[in-house]
C-alpha cells in the first residue's frame, strides 16, 4: 500500500499567522526521560504522516514527548494525566539550571542506598519539597531505576527497584538546556486529554498517543498512572478525534494493530507500521509488533 505523504498534500485550511515548519536536525532537542511507549523508533513514520506546516502543535498524551522534541514547534500545547511528569517539564522549561544543580548532587551521591532513600522521600510527598526538588528526584529515579519504568502501586507509590547500570547517564546539561528551550514554547497541562485539546482550531495539528489497546487480554501497557485506559476510553477518544477533524484540525493517532482499534476508526486512513518494542519483561517476547497510524485527510 502506498503511504500518503501528508507533507505533500496542500493544506486546505485557514493559514494561522505563525506556522511551524518541521525542524531540521540542527534545532532538535530530544527526550529527557525514558518512557514506556516512547515514540523514538517511529519518528520517521510519524513525520511522513504529519502536515508539512500547521498552526499549533497539540500532544495531549505527551509522555516522553519524542515527537514534540523532534518537531520543535513554535507553539505547542502539551498535556498528560501524570502530574509528576508535567512538573518535570515545567521545571525544566523555567528553572533548568536549578534542576541541573540538583541532578548533579544526585549524580555525586548515586548508590543503591541513595536510590532507595530518594524513592522513600519521593513517596512521602512531603509538602516541604519544592517542585524543582521533585522534578530532579523524578529524573534521577527515571535514569537509574529498572528499565526506566514508571510504575505505581494502588496508592500511587512509586515501586520500581533500582536498575543494574554500571554508570547510568543521569543527566546531560546540554540536552536539558535544549529541552528547556523547546518546552518554553509550550503550554503545559496536567489534565485529561479532552480538556487539553479544547482550544484546538482549524489548521492546528493534534497527535494522540494514548495508552495502547492491549494485544492480548493479559498484556498491560497502561501503568503510567494508577488509572487504566479501557475500551470505553478508546471509544471516547474516537469521538474527540472526530470532533477535532470536523473542526479542521489535522489529527494523527497511533495505537496497536488490533481488530478493535481498526473497527472503531473505520472511515479514517489507517496504515500499519512495524515497531521494535522492548516493553515486554520477557526477552523472548520482545521484537517487532504491528502498530497502526490513523489520520484524517488534511
Ligand atoms: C503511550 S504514552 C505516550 C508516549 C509518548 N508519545 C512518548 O513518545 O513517550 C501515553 C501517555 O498518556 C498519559 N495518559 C494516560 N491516560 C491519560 C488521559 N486520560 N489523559 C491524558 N493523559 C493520559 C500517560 O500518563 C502516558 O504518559
Amino acid at each position: 500500500m502506498q503511504i500518503p505523504r501528508r507533507a505533500q498534500i496542500t493544506a486546505r485550511r485557514v493559514v494561522a499567522p505563525k506556522r511551524t515548519k518541521r525542524a531540521t536536525s540542527k534545532t532538535v532537542a530530544s527526550p529527557i526521560l525514558k518512557w514506556v511507549g516512547g515514540k523514538g523508533r517511529l519518528l520517521e513514520a510519524l513525520g511522513q504522516r504529519m502536515p508539512s506546516s500547521f498552526g499549533r502543535y497539540y500532544e495531549p498524551f505527551v509522555g516522553g514527548a519524542a515527537l514534540f522534541f523532534r518537531t520543535a514547534p513554535e507553539r505547542a500545547v502539551l498535556g498528560d494525566h501524570n502530574g509528576d511528569l508535567i512538573n518535570v517539564y515545567r521545571c525544566v522549561a523555567h528553572q533548568v539550571e536549578e534542576v541541573a544543580r540538583k541532578l548533579a548532587s544526585h549524580k555525586r551521591q548515586h548508590s543503591e542506598e541513595h536510590y532507595y532513600q530518594v524513592r522513600e522521600s519521593w513517596n512521602q510527598r512531603s509538602k516541604k519539597q519544592s517542585d524543582v526538588e521533585r522534578a530532579a528526584q523524578f529524573l534521577y529515579m527515571n535514569k537509574t531505576c529498572f528499565n526506566g519504568l514508571y510504575r505505581v502501586n494502588s496508592k500511587g507509590g512509586f515501586n520500581v527497584p533500582m536498575g543494574r547500570y554500571v554508570n547510568p547517564s543521569i543527566y546531560d546539561l546540554a540536552s536539558l538546556r535544549a529541552a528547556s528551550a523547546a518546552l518554553q514554547k509550550a503550554e503545559l497541562y496536567n489534565a485529561h486529554y479532552s480538556e487539553v485539546v479544547k482550544s484546538a482550531k482549524a489548521g492546528d495539528f493534534v497527535y494522540f498517543d494514548p495508552p495502547y489497546h492491549p494485544l492480548t487480554s493479559t498484556a498491560n501497557f497502561t501503568s503510567y498512572t494508577s488509572c487504566s485506559f479501557t475500551e470505553d476510553d478508546q471509544r471516547q477518544l474516537v469521538a474527540v478525534a472526530n470532533s477535532l477533524a470536523e473542526r479542521g484540525c489535522a489529527v494523527l493517532l497511533s495505537n496497536s494493530d488490533t481488530p478493535f482499534i481498526r473497527e472503531i476508526y473505520k472511515g479514517w486512513n489507517i496504515d500499519t507500521v512495524m515497531c521494535g518494542r522492548s516493553i515486554n519483561s520477557k526477552a523472548t517476547a520482545r521484537g517487532a509488533v504491528a502498530e497502526v497510524m490513523i489520520y484524517n485527510d488534511y
